[in-house]
């Protein structure tokens, strides 16, 4: 299947419903107390170029935005949603492999995280470079943890101080991080030869 997957624009509102409510529908069926995204919300991501977009023709195939942390020492990809016939095709992990370069362009200073507790999130995570952590090592911002309010486990992450709950926590590395590792990196095969 061919998919287009970009950036979001203004052009790309007239989308925001039908993404919302694909995100309820699938929290719905998840069985998850995921927090719900109202339309204008989504629509501003796009206006701000801080979303990704897959289409297939005019039909709304997927979707993911961004969202910065602690002053965007921290930015997570929230909201990944692909469309239940579109499903299986590699979409996510195409949008996903997306986000994270929209994020490591706007905010190359920010670590990359996630927690979720979905085996396909956490491959498409773990083969696009992140790895599991502790709670400890993410955003400790409030702003981010109210938003696990709304999840049906919220009084084990709070009986738990945050440190712990049972989503899983992932994390990558920032542009800057990563920029130094391949130095750090190429230094180190000089040295050696
Ligand atoms: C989760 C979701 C985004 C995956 O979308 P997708 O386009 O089907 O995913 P991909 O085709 O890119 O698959 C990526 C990997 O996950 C695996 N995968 C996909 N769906 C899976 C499932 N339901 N169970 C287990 N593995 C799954 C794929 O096999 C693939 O693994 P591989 O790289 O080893 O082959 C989609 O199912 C969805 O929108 N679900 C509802 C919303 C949701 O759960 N969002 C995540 C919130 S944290």
């Amino acid at each position: 299947m061919e998919f287009s997957v970009e950036v979001a624009n203004e052009s790309h509102q007239r989308y925001a419903v039908e993404i919302c409510e694909l995100i309820k529908e699938s929290a719905k069926a998840r069985g998850t107390g995921i927090a719900e995204r109202k339309p204008e919300y989504i629509e501003e991501k796009m206006r701000s170029g801080k979303a990704v977009i897959a289409l297939q023709g005019d039909t709304l195939a997927g979707f993911c935005y961004i969202e910065t942390w602690s002053n965007a020492e921290y930015v997570a990809n929230s909201g990944l949603i692909v469309a239940p016939q579109f499903r299986r095709f590699g979409l996510a992990k195409a949008i996903k492999k997306r986000s994270i370069e929209l994020s490591r362009t706007k905010y190359p200073k920010a670590k990359l995280f996630g927690i979720t507790t979905s085996l396909a999130v956490m491959k498409i995570n773990s083969e696009l470079g992140y790895e599991p952590v502790t709670f400890s090592e993410l955003t400790q911002d409030d702003a981010f943890w109210n938003g696990c309010k709304s999840c049906p486990n919220y009084d084990i992450l709070e009986r738990n101080q945050r440190r712990m709950c049972l989503c899983t926590a992932m994390l990558a590395p920032s542009q800057e991080e990563l920029e130094q590792m391949e130095y750090d990196l190429s230094n180190l095969i000089l040295s050696v030869a």
